[in-house]
């Protein structure tokens, strides 16, 4: 379905970007994936037959630099973050400004760098604190809805390329790596039998819809929650 597109997914050496990397490389797109960790970033994509160019998108040079070697192409997805959140009163300022740099303004500099063909996408994706807030992660919560915000704006200055968001829910990914794996999957199982399908998402559940959305010519300015039911529990 993709044959002939190039599509460039920035934070695709993992999680939910690797899963919309890889199933871009098998529908036949020409695929991009770009990260920090240019070890971890290479062995992924040998392991789809993606191109790896290393980026942080933290930086407004690499962001630069990485959409010069890109090129024009027609579809660009934004899955970057690392997330450093706390309690509201006391988590520190160098790492509420950190997440917000990575999540927020990462995608905004990925968005002014690329150059995306006409009646191409960008996808962003938010996830669904915006909506459903817990404590300790005001800031996480903050970084989604502003993202949520920017897709429609973009859909409008942008147009006639696309711009579109997921808000993903709980998704079993490496996000949570630095958790005990006990305690990862415990608290994954107690989520996932809280939620009406019955489980935690996989990351190929949200490249699907990142899917939907670049071959949709339809789809510009909208937000899917995709939390398997998260919303109406
Ligand atoms: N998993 C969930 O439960 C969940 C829920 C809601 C929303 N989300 C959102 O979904 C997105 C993807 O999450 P995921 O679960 O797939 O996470 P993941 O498995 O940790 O993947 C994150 C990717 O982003 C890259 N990255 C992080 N910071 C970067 C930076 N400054 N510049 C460039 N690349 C960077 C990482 O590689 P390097 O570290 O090598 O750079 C990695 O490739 C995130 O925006 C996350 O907030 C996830």
């Amino acid at each position: 379905m993709l044959a002939g597109q190039k599509v460039v997914v920035v934070g695709g050496s993992s999680g939910i970007g690797f899963a919309t990397a890889e199933l871009a490389k098998r529908e036949g797109a020409d695929v991009v994936i770009a990260s920090r960790n240019a070890e971890r970033l290479k062995a992924a994509a040998d392991k789809i037959g993606a191109t790896a160019i290393p980026a942080d998108v933290s930086s407004d040079e690499s962001v630069a630099n990485l959409f010069r070697a890109c090129g024009p192409v027609d579809h660009v997805v934004v899955t970057a973050a690392q997330l450093r959140s706390g309690p509201f009163k006391s988590v520190a300022m160098e790492d509420v400004r950190a997440t917000f740099d990575g999540k927020f303004w990462g995608a905004w500099r990925c968005a002014r760098a690329a150059d995306i063909r006409s009646g191409g996408s960008l996808t962003l994706v938010s996830g669904f604190l915006s909506l459903r807030p817990r404590p300790g992660s005001a800031i996480v919560s903050c970084a989604n809805g502003a993202l949520e915000s920017l897709t429609r704006a973009l859909a409008l200055e942008l147009a006639p390329v696309r711009v579109n968001c997921v808000s993903p829910g709980i998704v079993d990914t490496p996000i949570r790596a630095a958790m005990p794996e006990a305690a990862r999957k415990d608290m994954l199982a107690k989520t996932g039998a809280g939620l009406p399908v019955g489980r935690v998402g996989v990351a190929e559940d949200i490249a699907l819809q990142i899917h939907a959305f670049m071959r949709n010519g339809f789809a510009t300015g909208s937000i899917v929650y995709l939390e398997g039911g998260g919303l109406v529990v």
